[in-house]
């Protein structure tokens, strides 16, 4: 039975996204703990909610990113995860914490990587004129909104689009990327070859992607 940590800095959609699906698919896993860098994360009185572990780590409270880091790598070690999923977690992590997760740390991220790394990429998006749009589902490498790349989901954009309705339309795929990629981590049919992701289509259910 592998361990999950998800990380999340405020709402959880994603987090929730991912427990939801876990239990209804009745994943071979456990959510071992949700971690949070703010006490005030919506998302972690979801997850108490639903039986797991919860804990706060405050960013603001230690005087490095080192400090905070190893503080969260403790926090996160207690719990012996197999997989630690980013989910809205917020914070640049360190190339020594990135490390010591390599290989079993996921990320989502709002746009079609490489496209639009960063912050506000539904803006960013808009101001270049794309017309799709996405998300994007990676292993987490020390250089930011990069690592070799699980799964993508694309969305139109649309002429009368603004900022908010492109990142709602974007969310609800992220949803179903998401939980997707981290049943396929559990059920180890991801592998990383040349800094490429190689998913086996032949064990566990069929495809969809
Ligand atoms: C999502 O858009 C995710 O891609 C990005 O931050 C947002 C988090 O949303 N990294 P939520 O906390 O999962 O609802």
């Amino acid at each position: 039975m592998k361990n999950i940590v998800i990380l999340i800095s405020g709402r959880g959609s994603n987090m929730q996204a991912i427990v939801r699906a876990a239990k209804s698919e009745q994943w071979p896993c456990r959510i071992a703990a949700v971690i949070s860098n703010r006490a005030d994360a919506e998302g972690l009185a979801f997850a108490a909610e639903h039986g797991i572990a919860t804990a706060v780590v405050p960013s603001k409270s230690f005087p490095s990113r080192d400090d905070f880091d190893a503080a969260l790598r403790a926090e996160i070690d207690k719990f012996a995860p197999d997989l630690v999923v980013l989910a809205g977690f917020m914070r640049i992590l360190t190339p020594a914490f990135v490390e010591h997760y390599a290989g079993r740390m996921l990320n989502i991220h709002p746009s079609l990587l490489p496209s639009f790394p960063g912050l506000a990429t539904h803006r960013q998006a808009l101001a270049a004129g794309v017309k799709f749009h996405g998300a994007t589902v990676h292993f987490v490498t020390a250089e930011l909104d990069h690592g070799p790349i699980v799964e993508q989901a694309v969305v139109p954009v649309l002429p009368e689009d603004t900022e908010h309705a492109l990142a709602e339309r974007v969310l609800a795929q992220e949803h179903v990327i998401y939980p997707r990629s981290v049943r396929r981590f559990i059920e180890d049919r991801l592998s990383i070859e040349n800094g490429l992701v190689r998913v086996d289509h032949a064990a566990g259910k069929p495809a969809t992607t």
